[in-house]
C-alpha cells in the first residue's frame, strides 16, 4: 500500500497463504477481523464526537502550532538550552521525534535535554551541566501530580534562582491541564507561563499537543509539518475502505494476534538510526493503553518488546526463531539512509570477497531482508513497515498512525485504551511512601503488607 506520503505497510507475512505454519490469517478470518476493526473505529469515532477523547483533533490545531513556533523562535534568540522535565507520555514523544529526525545537532535550535528519570546519578549531572543563565526550563505534567516531575521542578527552580536571582520565573514554562492540578495552580498563583494540554488528551497520546510541540519547535523542528503529516494520515484513515486502509488493516491484524490467536509479546525490530526512541514511545503507547482488565475481570495486553537491527540479531533472534511461538513481529525501517560509503574492495579474505567494493548499506538491507526471511521460514507472523523519508511529515503521520491503531485495537479488545489505573495506583503509593498529607492509611496498609510477606532474601556480602 502506498500514498503520497510514502509509507509502505506490508501485511503479506500474516496471510495464511504465505504463512503455512498455521499462524496466519485465512481470508475469511481476515475479512471478519477487518469488519471488527471497522466497527471498533466507529465506536472510537463516537467517543471522539462526544468530546471524550481528543487526540484526533491535535493535527488540526494549526493556529496553536503557529503560536508555539513563534514563541519558540523568540526563545531561540534568548536562550541556548532547554531542559524538559517530565516522564512517560510527557517525555517519550519529544525524545522519539528528536531522535527520529537526527538527534542533537541535526537542526538550528535550542539544545534540548529531556530529563525523564529521577535517578540522582543521572539527574544531578544533567542539571549541573546546563548553563542556567541561558537555559529555559519546561516542566510537563498533564496531572501536575507526578512526584518525579514535581521533584525535578523544585530542583530546577532552585538552579534557576541561583543563576538568575529574582528573574527565574520568566525562564520557566509549564505544560499542563487547562484547568486542574498543582501545575495549573502554580501557573496562576506565580504568574508563570503555561501551555494547555487538552483535558481529553492523555499523556501517551499527547505528542502532537504542546507537550511535544513546544520543545520540538524550540529544537528547530517544523511542528507545522509534523501536524500536516498527521493530518494526511487522518485523511487516509477516514477515506479508505478497510482492505486499503493501513490503520484498519493493522488494527485488524494486531487485534487478531492479541485476542483470536493470542501472542502475549509484540516485538518491534527497528532498522535505522533514531528509530529506537520511536520504539520506546510505541512501547508506552501499546503497553499502557492495551494492558488492561476488562469489565468481566479477564485481562488483555501484549508485552511490547524492542530490538535493534542489526545488533540484536546476535542476541535476540535465536529466541525469536526457535523459542515459543508467542510473538507477533513488526519490522520498522527507514526506506533509505543518508550514508553512501562502500566497504573497501581489498580488505577481505577470499571467503568474504562478496562484501568488498559494495555499499555498506547493501549489507544492512540484506540483514533486514534476511532476518525477516529467517523468521518467516520459522512461521512467525510479521508486519513490515518502511518509512519513505526521515522528515517531519513522515514522522507525524507514523506516530498518528500508531495512536489510531492502538485506539482501535483497544476498542476491539473491549477495554478503555485511554485510561491507566495501574500507573495511577503506582503514583499514589509513591506519594504515600514519601509522606503525602492525607495518605497515611495507604502508606500504613502498604507497609503492613510488605512486612507480612514471607521473606526469601539472599544477601551476599564480602567475606560471607
Ligand atoms: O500516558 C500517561 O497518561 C502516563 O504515562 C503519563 O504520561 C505519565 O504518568 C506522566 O503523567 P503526567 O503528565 O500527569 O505527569
Amino acid at each position: 500500500m502506498k500514498d503520497a506520503l510514502d509509507i509502505r505497510f506490508d501485511f503479506s507475512l500474516v496471510l495464511e497463504k504465505n504463512l503455512r505454519s498455521g499462524e496466519g490469517l485465512a481470508a475469511p478470518r481476515l475479512r471478519a477481523a477487518l469488519r471488527r476493526a471497522e466497527k471498533a473505529a466507529l465506536a472510537v469515532a463516537r467517543r471522539h464526537a462526544a468530546g471524550e477523547i481528543g487526540f484526533p483533533d491535535l493535527p488540526f490545531r494549526e493556529t496553536e502550532a503557529r503560536r508555539i513556533s513563534r514563541d519558540a523562535a523568540r526563545m531561540r534568540k534568548r536562550f541556548t538550552h532547554m531542559l524538559v522535565l517530565g516522564i512517560g507520555g510527557s517525555a517519550l514523544g519529544t525524545k522519539a521525534v528528536l531522535e527520529a529526525l537526527g538527534g542533537e545537532g541535526a537542526r538550528k535550535g535550542l539544545a534540548v535535554t529531556v530529563a525523564d528519570n529521577v535517578d540522582p546519578d543521572v539527574f544531578f549531572p544533567v542539571l549541573r551541566s546546563l548553563p542556567m543563565k541561558k537555559t529555559v526550563v519546561v516542566a510537563v505534567s498533564k496531572s501536575g501530580g507526578t512526584a518525579e516531575t514535581n521533584s525535578q521542578l523544585s530542583m530546577a527552580i532552585d538552579a534557576l534562582k541561583k543563576a538568575n536571582g529574582g528573574a527565574w520565573k520568566d525562564r520557566l514554562i509549564l505544560v499542563t491541564d487547562p484547568e486542574k492540578g498543582i501545575f495549573r495552580r502554580m501557573a496562576r498563583e506565580e504568574g508563570i507561563a503555561a501551555y494547555p494540554v487538552p483535558a481529553n488528551v492523555g499523556g501517551r497520546f499527547s505528542v502532537l499537543s504542546p507537550v511535544g510541540l513546544l520543545p520540538l519547535a524550540a529544537a528547530g523542528v517544523s511542528v507545522g509539518r509534523l501536524l500536516s503529516g498527521a493530518r494526511r494520515m487522518e485523511a487516509l484513515f477516514r477515506g479508505r475502505k478497510p482492505e486499503e486502509n493501513p490503520v484498519l488493516f493493522a488494527a485488524a491484524v494486531y487485534a487478531h494476534y492479541m485476542m483470536a490467536d493470542p501472542k502475549p509479546v509484540h516485538v518491534w525490530m527497528t532498522y535505522g538510526e533514531g528509530l529506537e526512541r520511536v520504539a520506546e514511545w510505541w512501547q508506552q503507547l501499546w503497553g499502557e493503553s492495551l494492558g488492561k482488565k476488562r469489565k468481566d475481570g479477564t485481562s488483555v495486553g501484549q508485552a511490547p518488546a524492542r530490538a535493534v537491527g542489526v545488533t540484536d540479531q546476535h542476541s535476540q533472534v535465536q529466541l525469536y526463531q526457535d523459542g515459543p511461538a508467542d510473538k507477533v513481529y513488526t519490522f520498522v525501517k527507514w526506506k533509505e539512509g543518508k550514508e553512501r560509503g562502500n566497504v573497501p574492495r581489498a580488505a577481505f579474505a577470499p571467503d568474504m570477497s562478496m562484501l568488498g567494493g559494495r555499499p555498506l548499506r547493501d549489507l544492512f538491507e540484506a540483514e533486514f531482508e534476511g532476518t525477516i526471511g529467517a523468521l518467516w521460514s520459522a512461521g512467525r507472523p510479521i508486519v513490515r513497515v518502511e518509512i519513505g523519508a526521515r522528515d517531519e511529515e513522515h514522522i507525524g503521520a507514523f506516530l498518528h498512525f500508531w495512536e489510531w491503531v492502538t485506539a482501535v485495537v483497544g476498542e476491539c479488545a473491549g477495554i478503555d485504551p485511554f485510561d491507566q489505573p495501574g500507573v495511577e495506583e503506582g503514583k499514589k503509593i509513591t506519594r504515600a511512601l514519601m509522606g503525602e498529607k492525607g495518605s497515611s492509611s495507604r502508606r500504613e496498609e502498604f507497609l503492613r503488607k510488605m512486612r507480612a510477606r514471607t521473606p526469601a532474601v539472599i544477601r551476599v556480602r564480602k567475606g560471607g
